[in-house]
């Protein structure tokens, strides 16, 4: 299994290019099941994920060709009604192919995703609000089956949380629904935005994406369509405290400094210079940073996927801060990691009590999540010594070119093969 090795204390001077949003272009492959026709999808990032996702999607019936960041599709004649466990259990978003086959086909069986190292992850948001809009549904031998007899038909669905893959779900197949669709309470994160328009591109009628309430009125048929996907607003976010843990000064290119704003916001009040522009962020490290205590939230809140980094960076200002984690239930298993770096945080329910050290000291450490990869990378570069991370196949389901954009900004990483 590869392993990431660095040497820390470099600082950080440069620039790089964001890549394409992991989190949109997963909804916007999935939506290319509603269509016939050939679509063409630009800024995709090379990422496991992506793979997985294109892997899945030709299984299921899509013609799909990667080249680079350009994603090309089109139909092969007949969608195949089964996804499998093996495929599902890689990647929960394969929970998205069901809003697009119910309403193409009106029947799908879906392997029940399971939890992951953040939680358990269920579903009835989604299953809900098919049953509401004309779906039968029972779970069998681990499979979720379910059979729109009478196809979609719009209704109005209140979600208990503002989930992210159940408003996309839903709007992926409230689009060819008989009737209007109304999602109260709904997500309103960039990525849906994203979504929403792709499907407007091929004929869809949504209005409201981007806020907590969406209409959707169903139309018949959808077009193919070209699109261009946003930047990866976590991944710049990853960057950006990277910057700061290191005392660097960074330029990121390619980002929208507009989904940002929340931990813009937080990074400033810690002390960081951060000048944005139409299409860049320039970071720069002036003066010693203060902690910022956080509340993970729902867009437009701090990102839960930004916690664990957030936690680095508090680990190693001088202070204390507080970091409560509101959108999953078992989102800190960096800690334990981070402790072997030598951070001084001590855990109690969701919050985090963090002391600010010295500086951490190198050491051999395994990644559990997506994100806490990203955070035990942020500590390596910053650790005293050689650290080596293991079960890096998480973070490349996230990360484009990782050790190359941080090589580039001066870091002293690099992948290692291990067969
Ligand atoms: C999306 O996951 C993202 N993944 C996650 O990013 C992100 O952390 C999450 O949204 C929150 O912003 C993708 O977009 C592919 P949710 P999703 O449904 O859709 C509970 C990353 O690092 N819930 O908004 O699965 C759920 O358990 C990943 O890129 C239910 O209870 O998130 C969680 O506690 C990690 N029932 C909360 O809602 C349901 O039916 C938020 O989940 C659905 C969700």
């Amino acid at each position: 299994m590869d392993r990431i090795v660095i040497n820390g204390g470099k600082k950080l001077k440069g620039e790089i290019d964001i890549s394409g949003s992991k989190n949109s272009a997963l909804p916007i492959l999935f939506a290319t099941l509603l269509t016939d026709e050939p679509t063409i999808i630009t800024n995709v990032p090379s990422l496991a994920d992506i793979d997985t996702t294109i892997k899945f999607l030709n299984f299921i019936g899509k013609n799909i060709i990667k080249e680079e960041n350009v994603v090309k599709t089109c139909f092969s004649g007949k969608y195949k009604h089964i996804a499998p466990y093996d495929l599902v259990r890689k990647m929960r978003a394969s929970i998205l192919i069901m809003g697009p086959l119910l309403a193409r086909i009106k029947k799908v069986d879906v392997s029940l995703p399971g939890g992951c190292a953040i939680g358990a992850r269920p579903i009835d948001i989604h299953l809900d609000a098919f049953q509401k809009m004309g779906v039968d549904i029972y779970v069998e031998n681990g499979y979720v089956k379910t059979f729109a007899k009478n196809g979609i038909k719009g209704a109005v669905i209140d979600f208990k949380l503002p989930s992210v893959g159940a408003t996309e779900n839903i709007l992926l197949s409230a689009v060819l629904a008989k009737g209007v669709t109304t999602i109260i309470n709904a997500a309103c994160e960039p990525e849906i935005e994203d979504l929403a328009t792709v499907l407007n591109k091929m004929g869809a009628r949504i209005i409201g994406a981007g806020t907590n309430k969406i209409v959707i009125k169903g139309v018949d048929k959808l077009c193919g369509f070209t699109h261009k996907i946003i930047p990866d607003r976590i991944e710049a976010a990853t960057y950006m405290i990277a910057a700061a843990v290191m005392k660097g000064e960074v330029t990121l290119n390619k980002v929208e400094p507009i989904h940002l704003k929340a931990v813009i916001d937080k990074l400033k009040r810690c002390g960081l210079f951060i000048k944005e522009k139409k299409d860049t962020i320039f970071v720069k490290w002036v003066k010693n940073l203060k902690p910022q205590n956080v509340k993970t939230e729902v867009y437009p809140g701090f990102p839960t996927d930004v916690q664990a980094q957030w936690m680095v960076l508090m680990s190693l200002l001088d202070g204390k801060a507080r970091i409560e984690e509101n959108i999953f239930e078992n989102r800190f298993m960096h800690v334990a990691e981070l402790q072997r770096f030598g951070a001084d945080i001590v855990m109690n329910g969701k919050v985090a009590y963090i002391k600010g050290v010295k500086r951490f000291s190198g050491a051999p450490v395994m990644v559990s999540d997506l994100r806490a990869g990203a955070a035990l990378i942020l500590a390596g570069l910053a650790a005293k010594g050689k650290t080596t991370v293991s079960r890096i196949y998480h973070l490349d389901r996230g990360y484009e070119a990782l050790e190359k954009k941080l090589k580039k900004l001066g870091a002293d990483i690099k992948r290692v093969h291990n067969n």
